[in-house]
């Protein structure tokens, strides 16, 4: 498709997504940013930024438990 074209219906996972408007973060950017992260506000401190609208914070606090789940798999299966 070229420039000025429709979007796809369907979203390409492979391709960033903008997650906190306000800030400019993609989603891969705080995905990063949320291993190890305690809560929404280390996310945002460890992209050296603060949250704003506070819109994203929900979908932030879903790449933290996201993360939390990854690191917990990745350790079992080490500890196996
Ligand atoms: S969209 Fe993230 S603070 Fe506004």
């Amino acid at each position: 498709m070229g420039r000025g074209g429709h979007a796809p219906a369907t979203e390409d996972p492979a391709k960033p997504m903008f997650v906190c408007i306000c800030n400019a973060l993609k989603d891969r950017e705080l995905a990063a940013a949320s291993h190890g992260a305690r809560n929404v506000a280390e996310v945002f401190r460890r992209c050296g930024r603060r949250p704003k609208c506070g819109k994203c914070l929900p979908d932030v606090a879903e790449l933290i438990e996201a993360a939390r789940e990854d690191d917990q798999g990745a350790a079992k299966l080490a500890a196996e």
